[in-house]
């Protein structure tokens, strides 16, 4: 089965998402962003999960991630595509672009990251050499050719706490350690799905330069028009994924 998980500005996938089965947000782990939506998307099986919730009510350092990777785990999800807003960090990452990273630096802290804590008296280690799915990040970048949807096939995401934007000089320092993107959401949310043995990918869609790569401040007006512009893209660009994962 096949998942997205909408990030800000993908909340629904629209009137074309018929929904057939809708699943509780009950999990061991707590309670996740919002029901799990089992449907179909013009006539493809997809799975469903906005994780800010109906109408962005959690923030990303809020977000339950490993409620939400195991509640997609327990309906049967095997492949997920997860939309990220990004900033751009590097010149080819300007506003409206779409990216496909390839790696990522987490930056985060304080959150919950693993489903392995060790309470069932087992220690285990996950390889996270490569954090994204080959398959998944191919299927992407095909269907960006194919679209003729200019598409950067790499790239590392930066992951910070947030909920507040980055200042210049963290920004200069994640440029200096080689991060591309800089995103609030992209951990542990990957490594989690890692842990669960599901493919996951990232379609990240950069909404602003990042902080002092320009010299005037973010504007946030800018970011939700940009946002509302760039989901429209990555809609079709994922239910052309959808239909090849399908085949
Ligand atoms: N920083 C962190 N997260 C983001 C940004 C940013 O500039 N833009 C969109 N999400």
């Amino acid at each position: 089965m096949f998942a997205i998980i909408g990030g800000s500005g993908l909340y629904s996938l629209g009137e074309d998402f018929g929904l057939e089965e809708q699943a509780s947000r009950r999990t061991p782990y707590g309670d996740t962003s919002a029901d799990v939506l089992q449907g179909r998307w013009q006539s493809i099986p997809v799975v469903f999960l906005p994780r800010h919730g109906p109408g962005h009510r959690v923030p990303p350092h809020r977000v339950n991630y490993r409620a939400n990777i195991w509640a997609l785990k327990q309906v049967g999800v095997s492949r997920i595509i997860s939309v990220n807003a990004v900033g751009g960090i590097t010149d080819e990452m300007k506003p409206g672009t779409l990216v496909v990273p390839d790696q990522l630096i987490d930056y985060s802290s304080g959150r919950e990251y693993t489903f392995f804590d060790g309470d069932d008296g087992k220690v285990i280690h996950v390889d996270f050499s490569w954090p994204y799915s080959a398959e998944l990040r191919g299927v992407l970048t095909e269907v960006g050719l194919q679209k003729g949807q200019p598409l950067v096939a790499s790239g590392t995401y930066g992951c910070t706490n947030g909920p507040r934007l980055e200042s210049a000089a963290e920004i200069k320092r994640m440029r200096n350690d080689g991060c591309n993107l800089v995103g609030m959401t992209g951990m542990p949310e990957t490594a989690l799905a890692r842990e669960l043995e599901i493919e996951y990918a990232c379609l990240a869609l950069v909404v602003n330069w990042a902080a002092g790569v320009e010299d005037e401040p973010i504007s946030m007006q800018d970011i939700m028009v940009n946002m509302e512009r760039g989901m429209q893209q990555v809609k079709s660009l994922l239910l052309d994924a959808a239909r090849l994962l399908q085949q």
